[in-house]
């Protein structure tokens, strides 16, 4: 697959999918929320894929943000078409995506920027890294899911801060509001990615997809995510994996899944 906007690489059972557009800070145009999706899309398809890693290239941007010059003269119904058509093209996709992914924010992580981050399963953060939701400065909203996983990760009054005072937060506050995991070096970023990448990849992959679909179903609506854990805990029963996970801990031996 030839991608113009994205560049993607798989070695040692990890995709790297790094955003292209240096000289836009990485802004996210409709052409690259497409190439986005398919890259994940084949990644998930791809069972010898076992983690996804989201960074930005070169050093000074993760993703500044939706592309404001492609929306700029919008029309209210265009502008809901954006939000929705990106919230279902890439934005779910990747939040409910079975093979997880690691948000890896080298720099810049604003507005879709970090909407993005945030519909990753884990994120960690450079040194250098700055977030925030700064849409309301523009005269508009976050629009790809912003307002609401922002406020599920750093809880309600922390986000209304965050989304209405337009500002941007360091990797040490995100790190202790609960935005990001980790934070390291710039230059210790990626390893660190790969270095929870490699724990993740020694996992069950059916028992994982498993894990990321109930817990998103609980964050929507914690009744129902308690009842569909008790339905693929069992479900679990039936696969291979756990017939091999199960037996390797008997037999004192690593699962090979
Ligand atoms: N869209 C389009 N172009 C962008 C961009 C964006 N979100 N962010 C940066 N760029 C472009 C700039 O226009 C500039 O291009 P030119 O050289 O052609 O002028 C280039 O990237 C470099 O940017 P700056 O010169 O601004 O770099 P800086 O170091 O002075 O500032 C910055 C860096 C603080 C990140 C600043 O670029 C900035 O504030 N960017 C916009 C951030 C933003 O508002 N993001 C939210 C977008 S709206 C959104 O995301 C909506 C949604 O939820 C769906």
């Amino acid at each position: 697959m030839e991608y113009k906007n994205i560049l993607f690489e798989s070695k040692n059972k990890i995709a790297y999918i790094t955003i292209n557009r240096p000289k836009q800070l990485n802004a996210l145009n409709s052409e690259t929320i497409i190439e986005l999706s398919k890259a994940i899309s084949l990644a998930e398809e791809d069972k010898s894929i076992r983690c996804i890693i989201i960074t930005g290239a070169e050093n000074k941007a993760f993703v500044a943000g939706a592309d404001i010059k492609e929306f700029v003269n919008y029309s209210k119904k265009e502008g809901q078409e954006l939000a929705r058509k990106g919230q279902e093209t890439l934005f779910d996709l990747l939040e409910n995506c079975g093979t997880p992914s690691i948000a890896a924010i080298n720099g810049f992580a604003l507005g879709g920027g970090l909407e993005l981050a945030m519909a990753c399963h884990i994120r960690i953060a450079s040194e250098n890294a700055k977030m925030g939701l700064p849409e309301v400065s523009l005269g508009v909203i976050p629009g790809y899911g912003g307002t609401q996983r922002l406020a599920n990760l750093v809880g309600k009054g922390k986000a209304i801060e965050m989304i209405i005072t337009a500002g941007m937060i360091s990797s040490e506050d995100a790190k202790n509001w609960g935005l990001v995991n980790h934070f390291c070096l710039q230059t210790e970023l990626l390893p660190l990615a790969e270095k929870i990448a490699s724990k993740i990849i020694q996992n069950s992959p059916i028992a994982i997809a498993k894990a990321i679909k109930v817990v998103n179903a609980g964050v929507k609506d914690s009744l129902k995510g308690f009842e569909l854990e008790k339905k693929e805990f069992g479900n679990c029963f039936e696969s291979e994996e756990f017939i091999e996970g199960t037996n390797a801990f008997l037999e004192k031996r690593k699962a090979n899944f």
